[in-house]
């Protein structure tokens, strides 16, 4: 059985390019991988500048590797269908440290919310998307009345992280 998520002797270097001749090599010919069962939490651990962050844009396909490969579930990332990077995309959810900048300060935070579940058809009707977003607040010990209807600045930096938190929650259920 393949791993959920593995990433084969990853390398990525940036610059020398016409424009950055600079090299650095951010990964080099990084493996791992994380199985499906049983269920566990994997940390990337390392001092400032050794690619933490690079791995996991590498992990989530929004940059590729300059040499090997990141697979899911067998799958190289980049020779998905638009359906299997559709479901790669729901599944795989960022959890954001300073998630500030992924609100929209003019939206409130149920916007943040509601986008997966119309994107993904995650509820239908007014009502089921209702009931999925409360329980999904609820599983993250936030109470929806508390956060709904809030602007992300009326909200602590705690309650912000939680409602990502939600928002992957939200992906899994619905
Ligand atoms: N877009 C880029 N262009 C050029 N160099 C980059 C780019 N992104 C990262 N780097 C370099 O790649 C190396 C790894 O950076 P990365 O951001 O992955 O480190 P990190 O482990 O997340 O560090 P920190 O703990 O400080 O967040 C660093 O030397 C960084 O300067
Ligand atoms: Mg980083």
């Amino acid at each position: 059985m393949s791993a959920l998520l593995e990433a084969r002797a990853v390398s990525k270097i940036f610059g020398g390019g016409l424009f950055d001749k600079r090299v650095t090599v951010a990964l080099d010919a990084f493996s791992f991988a994380i199985e499906s069962t049983p269920p566990r939490v994997t940390a990337i651990v390392g001092e400032s500048g050794s690619g933490k962050t690079t791995l996991a844009r590498l992990l989530l396909g929004l940059i590729g590797p300059t040499t090997g490969e990141v697979l899911y579930n067998g799958s190289d990332l980049r020779k998905l269908s638009h359906a299997e990077r559709r479901s790669f995309l729901r599944d795989v959810q960022m959890i954001f440290q300073d998630p500030y900048e992924v609100y929209n300060p003019f939206y409130k935070v149920d916007h943040v919310l509601e986008t997966p579940i119309s994107e993904f058809k995650l509820a239908s009707g007014a009502q089921a998307r209702r009931a999925l977003i409360h329980e999904s607040l609820r599983a993250v010990g936030l109470r929806p009345d508390e956060t709904l209807g809030r602007y992300p600045h009326q909200l602590s930096g705690g309650q912000r992280q939680r409602i990502m938190v939600a928002r992957a929650v939200c992906c899994g259920r619905g």
